[in-house]
């Protein structure tokens, strides 16, 4: 599995990557993640990658041509190119899934900046436009890394216990369960005298009682 990640803030995607459970996958070698200046493919001296919108209107459109030369540079022949974007199809766990399955996905990000992308980004050079929920951000980098961390921490071996994937809710479209850990008593805040009990069946019947449902 592998993903370039295309950006004009790599620090702020290089330090999130490298740190919990993400920086395993990588140093198990579970994943690839290449961070991409944008800027890297500019040719002017301020090495350009926004402009101002034709037609007139406020901010600035991340520009064509560098986005061009990065994925013509990188894209292979069966690489998604993604685009963050609060227009995009939301973001669920179902698609995370799908994703992760694919051992050989390779998948290009463009994390926006600015207004938006020039249009002609989106109607030829990407194949998955996605957000992470309806409300704006500065960027894309938050998302990239939603899609990112979402993935990797689903794939065989990331996760040191591979039960509290099994047993994760959101699998099954739904929330955790309450849990608890010691002390069993706190300010006088008493931990469900069920979960004390010893008694599986029973358990099991108040985590599935106290799922919480999407
Ligand atoms: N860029 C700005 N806001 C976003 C969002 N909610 N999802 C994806 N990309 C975005």
């Amino acid at each position: 599995m592998k993903f370039d990640i295309i950006t004009i803030f790599p620090n702020i995607v290089e330090e999130y990557i490298n740190t919990g459970i993400v920086s395993k996958a990588l140093k198990k070698g579970i994943v690839e993640i290449n961070v991409h200046d944008l800027r890297k493919w500019t040719s002017d001296n301020h090495k350009t990658v926004d402009d101002t919108p034709y037609g007139g209107g406020p901010g600035m459109i991340m520009k064509i041509e560098p986005i061009f030369k990065a994925i013509q540079e990188l894209k292979k022949e069966n690489t998604i190119v993604a685009i963050t974007t609060p227009k995009g199809e939301k973001l669920v766990q179902s698609k995370l899934k799908d994703f992760s399955l694919n051992q050989d996905l390779h998948m290009i990000i463009l994390c926006g900046r600015y207004e938006g992308f020039d249009q002609r980004i989106h109607d030829n050079l990407v194949d998955y436009e996605f957000s992470i929920g309806d409300y704006v951000l500065s960027g894309g980098e938050l998302p990239a890394l939603v899609l990112v961390d979402g993935i990797t921490r689903l794939l065989p071996g990331v996760l040191g216990n591979e039960d509290s994937l099994k047993d994760e809710s959101f699998n099954d479209d739904s929330l955790e369960y309450p849990q608890y850990t010691k002390p069993e008593e706190f300010n006088g805040w008493k931990v469900p005298k069920v979960l004390l009990s010893g008694n599986h069946k029973e358990i099991f019947e108040y985590r599935q009682k106290n799922k919480k449902i999407v």
